[in-house]
């Protein structure tokens, strides 16, 4: 019972007018577009991802149309797609992004690849799984509008092609249910498979010798300024990936057994909460952007629940290394336009503020090899400028043409021709 459903939407024209009562919103986008006819022609799965989690090629073909369709916010103005664009590994380059009524958020835009199905997600790491935050920008007041999901649960189901493609792809028949479960699942499939592995580090990690010298070089400027304590593991978020084949940069020894930020195993297992089963799952720090944060990032709920030792304001997520060539502008509130900026932040100005992260600290070690003190200031770097363009050339080799390029996460809406 599930004949001729393709070829009718395939050929489908729609225009992207949708009823809006609201006067003050931005126009409707008049563009005759259609969905691409090859839209179910691409395999979502990766190398990266366990053979335990195979993508749904056809739930994450109707995600990739979720997410291009500005009909996702209220006034059709801004798409998932629009402050996570493709060309920027899906951040939108901009310090903070802008809403659907062009008021500026507080935040820069989070590029989307390698991200787990159970994780903590934004900045602040407030959400927990990739499926039930996958609405909340929808919802968000400034970004995208929406009521709530049941809001575009409706809405969906006053366009043709896309209750066309729920047909199809949950093979019901003709106007069956569009729900807010199916659509969640439809994005999260999309998202979860933008993978980035294939870098041309991923190439040569194998062998280190056969890298650019000056690639080498800023590897080993990467492993003595300890950048690896926390933008460590293949994703150079510490976030440990499945079904990793190398693990490029290791954990200092002294620092992964006896990390002096967390506490030990045996103080894991007293606390009464369930924090150790993520002990690694992903990182968080204070790196001295200021002295007192505007933003206060992560709560001090989380902070407790994940057993910071030392919590305050001014936590975020550790945000991956890979595709710094395509992410500027950098940090939670994209202060910093360049790397340069950056890597000066790390050499010359960390702010010694009191709940500092203490991988950035000065570490005294005693007689006894298991313990040491840490100082409140923050260690000096000392990177001369050599280093710093090694570094740099290191940092870029970590960016991945082929996820800004690779069709299948591409928007799927053409022109008519
Ligand atoms: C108006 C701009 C804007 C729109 C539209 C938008 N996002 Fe985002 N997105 C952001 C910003 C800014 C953040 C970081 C927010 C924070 O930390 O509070 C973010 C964070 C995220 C994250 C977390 C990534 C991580 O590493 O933790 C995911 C996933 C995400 N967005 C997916 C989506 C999806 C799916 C849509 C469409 C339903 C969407 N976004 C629409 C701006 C936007
Ligand atoms: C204590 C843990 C820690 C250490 C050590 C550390 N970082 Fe970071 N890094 C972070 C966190 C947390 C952020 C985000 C901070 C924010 O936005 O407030 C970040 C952000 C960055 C960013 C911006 C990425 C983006 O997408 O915005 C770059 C680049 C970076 N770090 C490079 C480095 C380098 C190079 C080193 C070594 C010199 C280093 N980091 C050492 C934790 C750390």
């Amino acid at each position: 019972m599930k004949k001729l459903i393709l070829p009718i939407f395939s050929g489908v024209l729609f225009i992207m007018v949708y009823s809006s009562c609201q006067k003050e919103m931005a126009k409707p986008q008049q563009v005759r577009m259609v969905v691409s006819r090859d839209l179910f022609s691409y395999d979502y799965n990766s190398t990266r991802l366990t053979d335990s989690r195979i993508i749904d090629n056809k739930k994450a073909s109707l995600g990739r149309v979720l997410f291009y369709d500005k009909g996702v916010s209220v006034n059709n103005a801004k798409a998932c797609a629009s402050c996570h664009v493709q060309a920027f590994a899906f951040s939108d380059g901009n310090q903070v992004s802008m809403g659907f009524m062009q008021t500026p958020g507080t935040r820069n835009a989070m590029p989307l690849f390698n991200l787990p199905e159970d994780g903590f997600y934004f900045w602040d790491m407030r959400a927990r799984n990739l499926k039930d935050m996958i609405l909340d920008p929808a919802v968000h007041k400034t970004e995208m509008g929406m009521g709530s999901p049941e809001e575009i649960v409706k809405k969906f189901r006053g366009i043709g092609y896309i209750q066309d493609l729920f047909n199809h792809v949950y093979e019901l028949e003709k106007d069956q249910d569009i729900t807010e479960d199916r659509i969640r699942e439809c994005l999260a499939e999309f998202v979860l498979s933008i993978q980035s592995h294939r870098s041309h580090f991923d190439g040569a990690a194998q062998n280190i010798s056969q890298l650019p010298l000056e690639v080498q070089a800023g590897r080993s400027v990467f492993i003595t300024a300890q950048c690896n304590n926390c933008h460590g593991e293949d994703n150079f978020n510490n976030q440990a990936m499945q079904n990793s084949s190398v693990v490029f940069v290791n954990h200092p020894p002294n620092f992964r057994d006896k990390d002096p930020y967390r506490k030990t195993p045996s103080e894991e297992k007293d606390s009464s909460n369930n924090a150790a089963s993520i002990f690694f799952g992903q990182d968080f720090a204070n790196i001295g952007l200021d002295y007192s944060y505007s933003d206060p990032g992560m709560s001090m709920d989380l902070l407790h629940f994940l057993n910071a030792k030392n919590p305050g304001q001014g936590f975020f997520k550790i945000p991956s290394l890979r595709n710094l060539a395509y992410t500027a502008p950098y940090m939670h509130d994209g202060r910093f336009a360049t790397l340069d900026e950056v890597l000066n932040h790390y050499n010359r100005e960390i702010k010694d503020n009191s709940v500092l992260d203490e991988r950035l600290r000065i570490h005294v070690f005693g007689t006894d090899p298991n313990s040491f003190d840490v100082l409140p200031q923050h260690r000096k770097l000392n990177l001369s400028e050599e280093d710093i363009k090694n570094l740099k050339s290191f940092l870029l080799y970590l960016s991945d043409e082929q996820l800004v390029r690779d069709p299948k996460w591409s928007s799927p809406f053409v022109p008519v021709p």
